[in-house]
Formats: C-alpha cells, structure tokens, sequence
C-alpha cells in the first residue's frame, strides 16, 4: 500500500512509527470529504490509521486526490480543501496526435471516453496498427499503436504510443530511440529501444499511464499468460522422458516460483480473501503445463508470514498441489496480525535467502533453475527502504556476471493492484525481456481474478502449438517432440498402389495434407495416419471443393493444383502431450499468442506481415525420415522470377506463369540467395514452416514441383539446380476453408479460434 507521504522510505522511519505508534485521541473529521458525482469508502471510520478511498462510477476518477489516511494527529493526510473541490472526472486518453508522417481525426485538445479517432498516412507511407482508436474506460485507446512507415530500414518504424515523445528517426542495426511520456503520464515499458540484429527492437513498447489507467483482464491474460508459457515451456524441454504428471510432481522440476502477497493494512479481508483464490488459480493454471514448479509463497506487511517454503521441497517434503492449496485455506486473516506497512524490501530480502539456499543445494544444478517472482501488492513500499538494492542482489546471484546468457533464468513480475502503485518504481526494478510485459497495473483483485480466469479458459489441449526443440539437438529421445505436429499419412486407392503422404497436425482431430494425396473413390477405412506415437484413425477426409486437377487441361495445364488441400478428420482427438503437439495456424489467436501479439486487434494481416516478412522467408519442410529441409520462400519481387520456371514443368505450354502458379501457392527452389532443398515424391502434403520465438507456425503446404530430382539413393536430402521450384498452397489463401472446419465450435474437439 502506498501512502508514501506518512511513510515515505526516504522520510525518517522512527517519525513514520511513533506516528502509527501514539496512543489516538483524535478522530479525523469528515469536513470537507465529499465528491461530486462520487462516495468514499473508510477502512476504519474516522479513527487513527483509517484508510479513506474515493470512488467513482465506471469511466470517471477522483479528482485531485485519490485517497487520504487519517492520522494520530486527527488530520488527513493529503488533507482535503475547499477548492479544487473533490469530483469524478470524465477519463481522458493520452494525446494520440503524435503520429509521424500521417493525420489524426479529429483533431482536439483533449480526448475523452469513448471519443473515437481514426489515421490516415501521408502518400508512400503505409499504416500499421490500428486504423481507428476509441477511448476506452481504463484510459487506454483500444487497438495497437498507429505507425506510419516507409520500412526503408533495416528495423520496423517502432512508432510513438500516444502521449509519449520519441527522439530517433533511424532505424538501422544498432540504432537507438528514446521515449518519454508528456505531463503527469508515466512511462510504462522501454524507455529506450534498440534495433536488433534480427531486426526485431528490444525491449517492449512502451505505454504512457496516468493514476488511473488500468490493464484490462483480457490484455494481462494475453500478455502475462504469453510471457508465462515461455516459462513453462522451457520447463517441459528439459525434463526428459517423464510424461506422468505425477512422476513429476515428486523431483526433477527445475523452475522456481516465488509468490509474495501483500497483507497490508490497506488490504481488506475480501481482498485478502480473494487473493487466495487468485493464488490457487494460478497455481492451477500452471499445473496444467505438466510442470511441477517448487514454490515459495507467503504473505508480506510489515512482516513476512510464510504459507509454503520452498526449502521443503529441496528436503523432499515438498506439499502436492492439494496441500498448497489447503495451507491457503487455513491461512486466516487475522493471523496476518496487524500489522501496517508495506515491507516489498523484507519480501524480497526473503526470496534473496531462498534463492541463496537453492544454490547451496548444488552450484551445477543451480545453473538449470529458473526463478520466476510473482509480486500482487496494492501499493510502493512505505517502509524497509526502496526494494531496488535486495532486486539487484537477486539479479547479481542468479546472472553470476553473465547478464546476457543468463537473463533467461529470472523473470520478475510485478501485479500492482488499485490506483496508489508506484508505477515507476515498480517498473525499474521488474525484469524486462523483448516483447514482453512484465509489470501490470489492474483496478483490484476481482479483475485479476477475471484475469486468471481468461487465462484458464484458453484450451489447455491445444495451447503452446507449435512448440519445437532447436534442430542443432542430436539427442535421438528428443527426435520425436522436435516435430511434435508431423504426421505421416498412407492412402490406399481401388485401382492403384498407395500413396504415402506427409501432414501435419493442425488441432487434436484434424491433419492437414494435400487434396492430391487422394483419389476418387478412396475410403476412409483405407487411410492410416502415423503421429510417431500413435497411429489414427480415419472417419474422413475432406478436400478443398474448389480443387479440380483437369480444369485446365485445355488451356495446356494437364494437371492444374490450385487449391491443393485437405483435411482429415481422425477418429478421436489424440492426446496432446510433449511428443504430439499442433503445429500454429496463421491467423488464429493461439498463434498470436506465439507470436506475442496481444489485444483484440490483432488481425490476420498481422501475420501475414510478420510470418512472411523478408523478400527471402527462410522457411523449413520435413523429410520423411525426420530431417529438416531450409528453403527459402520468394516473396514480393522475387516471386515472379521463381513462378516464371513453372513453364519448365513436363508437358506444361501455357504462356503465362501465374496461370498455372495461381497467387494461392508460394514459391521455394533454385539457388538465389542460397541453394534450397527441393521436395521429394512423398513430401507431398508436408507443413511448409517458419519459426518464430521457438514455436513453428505453418505458411504453407507442399504441391508440386517442376522437376523430380530426387532419387531412391540420396535420401531425400536433394539439393536444387537452377530452375528447380516447388510451389506451396499458401495458407493465408484458404483461410475461409480453414475456418470452416478447424474453427467450427459446435463439434467436440476443441475448435481452434479465428483473426478477421
Ligand atoms: C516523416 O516523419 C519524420 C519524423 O517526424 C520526419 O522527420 C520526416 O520529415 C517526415 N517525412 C515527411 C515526408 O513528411
Ligand atoms: C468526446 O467526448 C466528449 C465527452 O463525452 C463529448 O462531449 C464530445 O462531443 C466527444 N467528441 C467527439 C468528437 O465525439
Ligand atoms: C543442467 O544442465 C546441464 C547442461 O547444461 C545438464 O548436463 C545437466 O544434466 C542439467 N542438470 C539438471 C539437474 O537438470
Ligand atoms: C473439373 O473441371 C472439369 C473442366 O472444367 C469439369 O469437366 C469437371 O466436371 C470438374 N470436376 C469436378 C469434380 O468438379
Ligand atoms: C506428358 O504427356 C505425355 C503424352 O501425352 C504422357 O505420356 C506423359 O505421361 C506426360 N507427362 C507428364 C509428366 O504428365
């Protein structure tokens, strides 16, 4: 809790005790306390330490102040005045008209709720982001960050949030741009941003706050449940072969959670109450990875009240899961005492000791833990001194002076819960990591309830899709889950001999392959679907209808492979686990959740502008044998020089090259900028890939190509000439197929969900 100016750190602490310390004889007088348009709420009437907190209908704040604490002296402190009177504002929106190289409509002075904008770029200027804005409740415009760009660097223009001021208008590698935030807004986020070899910026967009902004449930379910996973997943890489959760449960969990609540007098008993349940949630939540993180977790005042010690569980007396949340249980709010200041150094001086403890339990292991600090507290530390040196402490054991590759292994997540957090405090002392937040700021524990809530309504069965092992791993146990999604697929036909397919698993029940890998008259009972560790069974398949291969047999094609995909329905839902996996779809919002992409605004086009981005998309393909093959995806002006070699395909005579190669297909082959794989007999149907922060996402899927150049003897592992190309159904062309069957929620599998 923050009132800071009674117990300001910095102020004396021995004036801040003897203030709460005194004998009351006075009570606060309630002169002068009203709010127009609003109420007040007393923790304690108008006695000693009594906590006032105003409140207005949703869409208003109080103004000038929020809140009051009533002292021994029977003053409050910031006491009320005559004028400005108190009053419920109208919430404004930062100014959004600090967009470069583009208009904002209207243009006004002030923007408030629900006032809409809209953008417009300048000519030779494209948009990102959001096209039109609305001022939502929480002082935030919805959608993303309108961007006006020519992309002529070597890093995205990272634009300006509204409100804040940037310096830095080149965007090469190793350049840098500045924010900050006008007025009385405080920065949230980077301050400051580096272009990045990889031509993405570091650290996270930054957003300008004002007391009363909040992040909404939904947005902190999205960005925290995101930069959580990537957490968890690198839980579930390293331990080996153990699938049982239960197994699990008992040893070899290598990440560390330590969960410090903040029990202050400003919390109530239904707050206190609530984040109980908050906890359990997450606790929850998180089991549902199949990962059995160590934890620490107790509550912080004055004082530290610890409900589980991590150190039980280095002594093998670690509580299950059901233990945990019994000790929650029994932990009752008076047995917090009653005790007054906020202490975030003592909470973190105690992670420091267990963290110190977990090193003296083995130095070599210590290098694999991860240690993830979750913090929910109401407000600045108003006692024990600012929290940064005990922060840098921790930083200091866990990156032992190799900051940059041991980073990975903290991640420090601040809740700030009501309207008096420190925001910039708060901010300078979490972890920051590109494309993440690690600080939010909610209106109370209902909302981070709702939270927790969004967060476990997302499948878990279908969640962290694309999930892969790097390919430079040789270890075979681990050959399987590097391709998670791969699936091999056998047709048997009347008249003919087998055909051997690749495909890909796209949801718990459905492969995609291509429509060429059947024949009329095939029957399901005739299909067999290998996932490595299971092999399926199917109840149907179904093809793309616009797909017809002798369309265009007389306009020289013999055999025409626009809209070369299908699906097939499996039996049952397999098991999704380490080994069977979904690979990510474009456009739908689990892949968004791969892609860190947050908020409701996120569009298809999003993707498409981030999976095929460069000129030469590197991109990847299966052999059947497992093996990765790179190719490189022609786009944008190098596509039509790859398409025009479709002419060199066997008995092909049409004149023009996009007749054949329709804008359905992507193009990969030849040896520009360097020499791709080419696809063998088998291939066919196979996910064409890009990777994006360790999880796959499928672009494309394999078709055809103009030459076979691949023979019985080099395994599949063939190199292209020249002129060798193959083409790739392009997956953000048969969306609407996609959606049709992948996203339809009336069945029993778990749909996927779909971008506009
Ligand atoms: C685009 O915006 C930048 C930054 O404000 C400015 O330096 C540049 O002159 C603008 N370009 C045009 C064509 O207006
Ligand atoms: C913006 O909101 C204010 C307050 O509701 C309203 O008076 C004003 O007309 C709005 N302006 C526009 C352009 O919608
Ligand atoms: C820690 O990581 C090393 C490789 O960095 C590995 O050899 C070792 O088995 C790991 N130890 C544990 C306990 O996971
Ligand atoms: C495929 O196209 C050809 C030529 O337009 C047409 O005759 C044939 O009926 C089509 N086949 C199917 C299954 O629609
Ligand atoms: C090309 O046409 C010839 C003659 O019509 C046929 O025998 C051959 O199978 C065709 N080749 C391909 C690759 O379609």
């Amino acid at each position: 809790m923050a009132y800071s100016l009674l117990c300001f750190w910095i102020a004396v602490i021995t004036l801040c005790s003897a203030a709460q310390g005194a004998p009351s004889k006075k009570q606060c007088s309630d002169a002068n306390l009203a709010i127009d348009g609003g109420h007040y709420v007393l923790s304690k009437n108008y006695n000693e330490g009594s906590v006032l907190a105003y409140r207005c209908p949703h869409g208003y704040f109080p103004y000038p102040d929020k809140s009051r604490r009533c002292l021994g002296n029977g003053m409050w402190k910031p006491s009320p005045r005559k004028k400005p009177r108190m009053e419920c504002r109208l919430v404004t929106c930062p100014d959004p008209l600090v967009l470069d190289n583009g208009s904002v409509f209207p243009n006004q002075e002030r923007y408030y709720l629900n006032n809409k904008t809209t953008y417009e770029c300048f000519s030779e200027y494209t948009l990102r982001g959001s096209s039109s804005r609305v001022c939502q409740a929480n002082g935030k415009w919805s959608g993303g960050t309108p961007i006006c760009s020519r992309d002529t660097d070597y890093c995205h223009d990272p634009g300006t949030p509204p409100g804040a001021r940037r310096s830095g208008h080149i965007f090469n590698i190793d350049d840098k741009v500045k924010y900050r935030c006008e007025g009385k807004l405080t920065l949230v986020g980077s301050k400051e941003r580096t272009c990045q070899q990889n031509g993405e910026w570091s650290g996270s967009e930054p957003e300008c706050y004002y007391d009363y902004t909040y992040d909404t449930p939904e947005d902190v379910a999205e960005r925290f449940g995101s930069s959580l996973k990537n957490n968890l997943r690198e839980e579930e890489e390293e331990s080996q072969s153990q699938h049982e959760k239960k197994i699990r449960l008992d040893k070899s969990g290598n990440l560390n959670i330590y969960i410090a609540l903040d029990a202050s007098d400003s919390i109530d008993e239904e707050h206190f109450t609530k984040s109980k349940e908050v906890i359990k949630k997450l606790i929850d939540k998180i089991s549902d990875y199949e990962v059995s993180p160590k934890y620490q977790i107790f509550f912080f005042a004055t004082k530290v009240t610890e409900i589980v010690n991590i150190a039980d569980f280095y002594r093998e007396k670690g509580p299950t899961l059901d233990e945990i949340k019994d000790k929650l249980d029994v932990f009752e709010f008076e047995a917090k005492g009653n005790d007054a200041g906020t202490n975030i150094a003592q909470a973190f001086k105690t992670i420091l000791q267990s963290i110190s403890f977990v090193k003296t339990q083995g130095e070599k292991q210590f290098l694999n833990v991860s240690h993830v600090i979750l913090m929910f507290t109401d407000g600045g530390a108003n006692m024990g001194g600012s929290p940064k040196p005990k922060v840098e402490q921790i930083k200091d054991l866990i990156y032992q002076g190799d900051r940059e590759n041991r980073e990975k292994f903290l991640d420090i997540y601040v809740f700030g819960l009501g309207d008096d957090v420190w925001k910039e405090e708060i901010d300078e002392y979490v972890t920051h990591r590109d494309g993440e937040k690690h600080f939010f700021i909610m209106q109370d524990m209902q909302e981070l309830s709702k939270t927790f809530d969004e967060m476990l309504d997302e499948s878990n069965s279908v969640g962290l899709c694309g999930l892969h092992k790097d390919f430079d791993d040789g270890r075979q146990s681990t050959i399987v889950r590097r391709q998670p999604w791969l699936a091999k697929i056998v047709v048997t036909h009347k008249e003919s001999a087998p055909s051997n397919c690749m495909g890909s698993l796209v949801t718990p029940r459905f492969i995609l392959t291509a429509a060429h890998c059947f024949k009329f008259g095939d029957v399901a009972e005739g299909m067999m679907v290998d996932l490595g560790r299971y092999r399926e069974k199917v109840k149907r398949y179904i093809p793309h209808p616009k797909y017809n291969t002798t369309s265009k047999v007389h306009e020289g094609i013999p055999e025409f492979y626009d809209y070369d995909v299908a699906l097939i329905e499996l039996v049952r839902d397999v098991h999704v686990s380490v080994d069977t996996r979904p690979i990510c779809i474009p456009c739908t919002t689990q892949t968004s959740g791969a892609l860190k992409l947050s908020g409701s605004a996120v569009t298809c086009k999003q993707h498409e502008q981030i999976l095929l981005k460069n000129q030469y998309e590197r991109a990847t393909f299966m052999s059947p044998r497992r093996e990765p093959k790179h190719v490189h995806l022609k786009l944008g002006a190098a596509r039509e020089s790859c398409i025009e070699d479709a002419k060199k395909a066997k008995n092909v005579t049409v004149k023009n090259a996009r007749d054949i190669v329709t804008d359905n297909f992507l193009c990969s082959g030849g040896i520009e900028p360097e020499t791709d794989y080419v696809a063998c007999k088998g291939e066919s149907g196979g996910a064409v890939f890009v990777e994006r922060n360790s999880r796959s996402v499928q672009v494309g899927i394999l078709s055809w190509g103009v030459k076979n150049l691949c023979t019985d003897s080099n395994n599949n592992k063939v190199l292209s000439d020249e002129s060798s190309r193959d083409f790739h159904i392009n997956l953000f062309k048969v969306q609407p197929f996609l959606k049709k069957y992948l996203g339809d929620g009336t069945k029993d599998y778990a749909p996927l969900t779909f971008l506009d």
